[in-house]
């Protein structure tokens, strides 16, 4: 886990919030690569939702939504909140459930009963603070599309079943935001509600488990990684009616990255009933089979499983062959850097020169990188680190006769490739 959270500082991946004024309450910044990755990420589900399947839809609603919203989703009451204990002397909190016995876990004093704390993140909206100008950061996104349900069906022409996807922030005051990206407060969702008729919830949610497991199967994480819990009645979300966890075997133990539920008609009608709005399709409330994903969660799942470390030189410099040699081996639709063009040496103007046009060729097409210094198998090195898929090498024998080698990340098998055909080469191979 150190050694996780350690590259994904040192190459760009994410940083603490803030981090010149000490950093904030457990918030994270995407770096270059991050971002890159995020980017991925969401593309790889969205194409997934949106692309494979003709009878779902994208929305993206805004964060901010009318208070009477959270009254009718039962989040400002007591279903969405933590059993919370506090150490009588150095005042730290937890959640009931983290708990092994009655004494602190920072300092061991004596821990105060529990009580509920409720998650939803205030804000104000408007010039004054008071009662009435009091509303929320949404702390799930799938709200946003409760209450666009009749706008969708009718602009869209749909008929149920159908769904809506849609990528966005959430937000919840965490008592104990840990594990660095895996729980924190601010964070990000992709989320899938599904409408279907309620003899049909069933059917579905199981279709839907096996969409999505298979959607991190067909992403590379490896299936001994990957089980799915059925939550026990008693620890149902209050909105189920059934509910499963993704999870995954993070180096912290087995963790929930996805959850699929059967939300029933609970939201359909809460908001009916509070809003005044008949929001019946056919004289009935369809029920609502949800996939709900982190997309920092599962970044960080990515970034686990494809961490490896090869002792004894993979890349047989005369250094490597003492040191561990640490690489990224991510699915190459994930990986932030497709191409890395390297000049196999620098002080040769003619290969330097040949190396830049490669780059330029390609730069507008693939996320690529330009590096020249250092010794080649330091280079490549410092590539399979990030999980870059292919590097490019421009050598002396380019220069007669017009074409690189082309490395592969995994098999580091190099070929010989025109640089007229690269670009198409590299676009069949990705
Ligand atoms: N709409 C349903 C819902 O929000 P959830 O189980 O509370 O369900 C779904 O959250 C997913 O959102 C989780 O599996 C996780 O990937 C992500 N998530 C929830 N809380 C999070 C947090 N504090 N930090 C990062 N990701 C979080």
């Amino acid at each position: 886990m150190e050694k996780i959270v350690s590259l994904a500082k040192r190459r760009g991946f994410v940083f603490p919030s803030s981090e010149i004024y000490g950093g904030f309450g457990s918030c994270y910044d995407f770096g270059p690569l991050g971002v890159e990755m995020k980017n991925n990420i969401k593309k790889a589900w969205w194409d997934e939702m949106l692309k494979k399947h003709e009878d779902i839809v994208g929305l993206d609603a805004a964060i901010l939504m009318s208070p009477k919203v959270w009254q009718a989703s039962g989040h400002l009451t007591a279903g969405f909140a933590d059993e919370l204990v506090e150490c009588k002397k150095c005042h730290h909190r937890f959640r009931l459930d983290e708990i092994q016995n009655s004494q602190c876990l920072e300092c061991g004093g004596e821990l105060i009963k529990s009580r509920k704390f409720n998650l939803m993140m205030k804000t104000f909206v408007g010039s004054v603070e008071n009662e009435a100008t009091l509303t929320y950061l949404r702390a799930e996104t799938c709200q946003g599309i409760y209450v666009n349900f009749k706008n969708v069906l009718q602009t869209m022409r749909l008929k149920i079943p159908f769904g809506i996807a849609q990528i966005g922030k959430a937000f919840r005051n965490e008592i104990t935001p840990k594990d660095f990206i895996y729980r924190t407060r601010e964070f990000e969702q992709m989320e899938l509600q599904w409408f279907c008729a309620p003899k049909t919830a069933d059917k579905f949610f199981d279709y839907w488990k096996k969409e999505r497991i298979n959607w991190y199967l067909n992403l590379g994480i490896k299936k001994a990684d990957l089980r799915v819990k059925e939550v026990p009645k008693n620890e149902l979300p209050h909105y189920a009616k059934r509910a499963l966890d993704i999870e995954y075997k993070f180096p912290f133990g087995w963790k929930e990255i996805e959850g699929v539920h059967n939300r029933g008609d609970w939201d359909l009608s809460n908001h009916s009933r509070n809003s005044g709005e008949d929001l019946k399709y056919e004289g009935y409330f369809p029920y609502i089979i949800e996939t709900s994903v982190g997309v920092d969660r599962s970044l960080f799942a990515f970034l686990c499983d494809a961490y490896i470390e090869v002792s004894g030189g993979r890349t047989k410099t005369t250094k490597a062959t003492k040191e561990v040699e640490t690489m990224l081996k991510f699915h190459k639709s994930l990986a932030p850097i497709k191409v890395a063009v390297l000049p196999l040496v620098k002080n040769k103007p003619a290969i330097i020169k040949k190396a830049e046009e490669v780059y330029q060729i390609l730069k507008p097409h693939f996320n690529c990188q330009y590096d020249e210094t250092d010794s080649i198998g330091r280079r490549y090195r410092r590539q399979d680190e990030i999980g870059t898929v292919f590097c490019l090498t421009i050598d002396f024998e380019s220069l007669e006769k017009n074409d690189l080698t082309i490395r592969n990340r995994d098999t580091m098998k190099q070929e010989r490739v025109k640089i007229k055909n690269i670009k198409e080469c590299l676009e069949k191979l990705l």
